[in-house]
């Protein structure tokens, strides 16, 4: 284990920061604490220089190039509390202090985490979104928010993630550490003839997320995706691309066993019969004869051996028939969870939010819409619940 770069802000849970550093520094970790101004003032610079032996840094002009030797031979940075500020100024690339400097600072490559803490109101402001948005898009990986009480007296997201998940998930032992899953993602392409393909409108940017978030929770994680205009997912162990439901199938059963298989790609459902040479304009509009695709959920859910969760995505237009077909998917298919969504502007395929109900067979949660990094997160935090109480 290297050396972390542990970047302190300025909140109530700064307290909780300095858990952190003690169970860093107990892995074995060489913690390099750094303060905000605003961190200073909840917590001293002496209480880390106690607890990991090195004392905490805070001031720009204490030392000239403090914030190079800080971010050099670097194993992570962690941000924790990541404050509303804290993030704003790390989304935006300022450097006007010793913390975000040295951050600025880090090379490329190097994991960064975050580990957010304020107000739920502070949390879910747009403002706040935007730039998790942007910190996302480059990499960061955030630990938490949870859900729960927070400091200033209200409930929701906004609760720093427990020191304990915060320092697996740095040191590579997320909740889903030595776990195999298997996502799909993306449309598929079935070929009417060499040239022309009947394809969908998934972006694969929900199914990317999934691949993401299990690999954030520390699972090894193969992706099988359709053609999509997305960047491979960081963190993901290996992306395998195909067109047609037929290859998605086979990618799919040759990357088994594994313990959680998530399907999120939008797999068509009926190939045409495809032919050998081009259909010319001058033979008049085809007719296209279709046969049905094997389901790939419905495979994988009857695999020897069967990973230990199946989870299918269910995408509707009609809101009153959702949930019923939803659960009837789930059973048919034989999956143990079905994320249903309404397809609709600005929500579910092709949208970057998603307002899903998740269906294990007894309950119904409705989620409030949200990002689909935030849907992905919560359902590997689900998953990694349920595969630790199945083990139990
Ligand atoms: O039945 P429907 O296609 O609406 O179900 C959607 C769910 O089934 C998604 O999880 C999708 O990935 C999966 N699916 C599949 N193989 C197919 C069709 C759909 O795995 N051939």
């Amino acid at each position: 284990m290297g050396a972390v770069l542990l970047v302190v802000g300025g909140g109530v849970a700064a307290y909780k920061a300095c858990e952190v550093a003690r169970l860093l520094a107990k892995a074995g970790a060489q913690v390099r604490p750094v303060l905000t101004h605003g961190a200073a003032r909840f917590v001293s610079p002496m209480t880390f220089g106690s607890l990991v032996g090195a004392g905490a840094h805070a001031d720009l002009w204490a030392q000239p190039m403090a914030h190079i030797d800080l971010a050099r031979g670097l194993h992570a940075v962690l941000v924790a509390p990541a404050t509303a500020d804290l993030m704003a100024r790390m989304a935006h690339g300022l450097a006007d202090d010793l913390a975000t400097t040295a951050l600025l600072a880090v090379p490329g490559g190097v994991p960064v985490w975050a580990a957010p803490a304020m107000n739920p109101a502070m949390w879910a402001h747009p403002a706040t979104q935007a730039n998790v948005a942007l910190l996302k898009g480059r990499g960061v990986r955030l630990v938490g928010p949870d859900d729960g009480a927070t400091a200033c007296g209200e409930a929701g997201l906004g609760r720093m993630a427990e020191p304990e998940v915060i320092t697996a998930a740095v040191l590579g032992r997320g909740p889903l550490a030595g776990r195999r899953a298997v996502v799909t993602s993306g449309p598929t392409w079935e070929a009417v003839d060499p040239v022309r393909v009947l394809a969908n409108r998934s972006s694969g940017m929900q199914g990317h997320a999934v691949a993401r978030a299990l690999a954030a929770a520390g699972a090894q994680v193969v992706l099988v995706t359709g053609p999509v205009a997305l960047a491979d997912p960081p963190g993901v162990a290996e992306v395998r691309r195909v067109e047609s439901a037929q290859q998605m199938l086979g990618a799919v059963l040759d990357a088994l066993p594994a313990d959680i298989f998530v399907g999120a790609a939008a797999v068509a459902d009926w190939a045409p019969e495809a032919r050998a040479d081009k259909v010319h304009k001058a033979e008049g509009p085809p007719s296209l004869r279709f046969t049905q695709t094997l389901d790939i959920v419905a495979a994988v859910a009857g695999a020897q051996p069967r990973p230990a969760l199946v989870v299918a995505f269910a995408a509707e237009t009609d809101a009153q028939a959702l949930l019923p077909r939803a659960a009837q998917k789930r059973a048919a298919k034989g999956a143990d969870w079905v994320v249903a969504n309404l397809v609709g502007p600005g929500v579910g395929i092709g949208a970057a939010r998603n307002a899903v109900t998740l269906m294990d067979g007894r309950d119904a949660e409705s989620w409030p819409e949200m990002d689909k990094h935030d849907v992905a997160q919560r359902l590997a935090d689900k998953a990694a619940r349920f595969l630790k109480d199945s083990a139990a």
